[in-house]
């Protein structure tokens, strides 16, 4: 993919790329919606990424093209706003204006991305996206940034620049990735360590390529349905609460049936997922995958009820691998409403469990869903 990428830009721009970065894309293991609430998550750089090179221009216009469409957009440097056409530009585009609040960028570039995360698959696409370009143009600039500042730059192009009211979780994996290893972040005070995984460990990702309609606005709601919750609970509780974080699962037990109905439903989702974030890195510790996937299952389960950002189509992925034999846990991943499932498994059942999922959905939904075996895999870096 890096010799398809560097020759088109080549070809399109008519000289050669200055620099070059590649970012992967995540699959998230544990702990749903959890991030923005500053609880704890489980997730992995995956082996899919993009890659984007750049060189400087002659004056002082951007063009960025998009390698699998070659289609183009071009802005001045010092004007990054938000674009409604090519929409794909404003990763690009919001990531630049971030780099500008850590140091000068004066002239243009000529830059390129090209990918192969599915798009639309809840594999983080965009924040590989952000996450390449703001390695490429922090270096074509000279302008240095920390990994977690990295992130928020990431973050920030989402909340500006593609009006999505995301955590820093797809950002902060796809940057903290190590291969055959998980990356465990609480994201309160930004921790990342990073977790072995035997080799007796794999993952499925099963993409289900549906997609329903508002899913961005869906994910916002989500997010203000869990601060009003906060709220409540910080008016409740007699210790501080800053985020659901701060509220155990024994607590919200206790307030169920007190705080309005839709409050009490979202909010168990975060407030358990972190829980059994804690409790997963626990079995996972003592080696039990068997247990690690059960909280899995029940993850799902916490979705589908509490959180309602599952589908039909996920549903019965997940469905059906409680009955697969080799799958040790599955669940959605990612903001959910569509997107993929990701399944535990040891990696000598991958053909056998892929085989049988699909057997399943095909039967439901008259097409197979794809399904590649996902490695952990390294996080971002400068390529050249
Ligand atoms: C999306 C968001 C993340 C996170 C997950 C759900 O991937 O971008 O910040 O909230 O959904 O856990």
């Amino acid at each position: 993919m890096y010799d398809t990428v560097a020759k088109a830009f080549q070809d399109h721009f008519g000289h050669p790329h200055t620099v070059a970065s590649y970012a992967p894309g995540r699959v998230e293991v544990l702990g749903n919606h959890t991030d923005y609430n500053e609880g704890f998550v489980l997730s992995a750089a995956i082996n899919f990424g993009t890659y984007f090179l750049a060189s400087p221009s002659e004056d002082t216009t951007c063009r960025i093209v998009a390698g699998d469409l070659m289609a183009e957009v071009s802005f001045d440097v010092s004007a990054p706003n938000p674009v409604t056409e090519n929409t794909w530009a404003n990763y690009v585009i919001g990531v630049l204006a971030g780099l500008q609040s850590h140091g000068e960028a004066q002239g243009g570039f000529n830059g390129m991305f090209l990918g192969n995360i599915p798009l639309g698959a809840g594999l983080s696409s965009s924040a590989a996206l952000e996450m390449c370009t703001g390695l490429a143009l922090g270096k074509l600039y000279g302008i240095e940034v920390e990994p977690l500042e990295m992130a928020k730059i990431g973050q920030k192009a989402e909340h500006e620049h593609a009006g999505v009211k995301c955590g820093l979780l797809d950002q902060v994996s796809s940057l903290f990735g190590q291969e055959n290893a998980l990356v465990m972040t609480d994201f309160r005070s930004l921790e990342v360590q990073t977790l072995p995984m035997g080799d007796d460990a794999a993952f499925l990702m099963c993409n289900t390529k549906a997609k329903h309609a508002l899913v961005d606005g869906e994910y916002n709601e989500r997010r203000e349905h869990c601060e009003g919750a906060a709220a409540y609970f910080k008016g409740a509780l007699s210790h501080p609460v800053a985020a659901l974080r701060d509220v155990s699962w024994a607590e919200w037990e206790a307030h169920e049936s007190k705080m309005p109905a839709l409050a009490a439903r979202r909010a168990a989702h975060p407030i358990g997922e972190s829980e059994r974030v804690l409790k997963g890195r626990q079995l996972l510790d003592a080696g039990d995958l068997a247990g690690f996937g059960k909280l899995m299952f029940d993850s799902h389960d916490s979705s589908a009820n509490y959180f309602e950002n599952s589908c039909p189509e996920l549903d019965t992925i997940v469905n059906a691998a409680k009955g697969i034999p080799g799958v040790l846990g599955a669940r959605l991943s990612g903001g959910g409403f569509g997107g993929s499932v990701v399944a535990l498994i040891h990696p000598r059942d991958a053909e056998t469990v892929a085989h049988a999922i699909n057997a399943v959905f095909e039967k439901a939904h008259g097409h197979p869903c794809d399904i590649s075996v996902i490695t952990p895999s390294a996080g971002a870096r400068i390529v050249g």
